[in-house]
């Protein structure tokens, strides 16, 4: 059974699509004395809690910072468990997700990754391709800069080749090069365990999100704080650069 979520007290829309960086599985294992893994493994119940709760939040659209370019530099052996929660968490919920309209879709760098993660991967978004209800994207072997280049050279080879002129390149086309492409820009970044920063995740896309900042380590984060961090968005005053006036 899952826990009543208290609403905010202002019924403004929520946001429609919700990105987070789950930071502190590592502090949260430490704290207890445990190998850094037993912190990732809490974290994959905190994903659970908080997919299951988009769809009573009427968010969209979330995607979970699960594994960025840089993360490949940490020991072996916590690579090697991430990949294994990753490989478990598609394997186990994958059905229950399709079950309930969810539909996966996974952006970041695949040549780096073990073959049986691509083919899972492609299994799970094409299973899931017409689901509607949320789609939850996962970011894996993920970097903002990385894709943000790898953008501009295919806008430079389709210049080169004639297919676009120079001064055609705008936004749009940029955006339309990006992975996230069809996907509407995040609303909310949520970024757990006190750290204020956005460590290379979305970065063309978060240009007008509202950023909030939560103390909690990600394996403590709840339904409830998501909740809660969608009713602080929803008392913001967003002006895309505009007066507000
Ligand atoms: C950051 O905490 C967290 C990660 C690098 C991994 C996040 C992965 C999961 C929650 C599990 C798998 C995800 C899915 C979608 C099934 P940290 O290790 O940097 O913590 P620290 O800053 O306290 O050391």
């Amino acid at each position: 059974m899952s826990q009543p979520i208290a609403s905010p007290a202002v019924a403004l829309a929520p946001p429609r699509h919700v990105a987070i960086i789950m930071d502190g599985n590592g502090r949260w294992a430490k704290a207890r004395g445990l190998p850094r893994n037993l912190g990732h493994r809490q974290g994959v119940d905190a994903v659970r809690e908080v997919v299951r709760a988009c769809k009573r939040l009427g968010i969209e659209y979330l995607t979970l910072y699960a594994f960025s370019s840089e993360n490949w530099k940490r020991p072996q052996s916590e690579v090697a468990g991430l990949m294994d929660l990753l490989r478990l968490y598609i394997r186990r919920e994958l059905d229950e997700l399709a079950r309930n309209g969810v539909s996966i879709r996974v952006i970041g760098n695949r040549s780096r990754l073990a073959p049986d993660i691509v083919a899972l991967i492609a299994e799970a978004e094409a299973k899931t391709r017409d689901n509607r209800t949320l789609t939850l994207v996962i970011a894996l072997s993920y970097g903002g800069q990385d894709e943000i280049v790898d953008a501009c050279r295919r806008i430079a080879e389709r210049v080169a080749a004639g297919a676009l002129r120079p001064e055609d390149v705008d936004t749009n086309v940029v955006a339309s090069h990006l992975q996230t492409v069809g996907i509407p820009d995040p609303d909310l970044v949520i970024r757990t365990s006190g750290e204020q920063r956005l460590s290379n995740f979305l970065l063309w896309q978060s240009a007008y999100s509202e950023l909030i900042f939560v103390d909690k380590l990600w394996p403590d984060f709840s339904a409830q704080d998501l909740a809660d961090a969608v009713g602080e968005f929803q008392r913001r005053d967003r002006r895309y650069g505009g007066s507000g006036a």
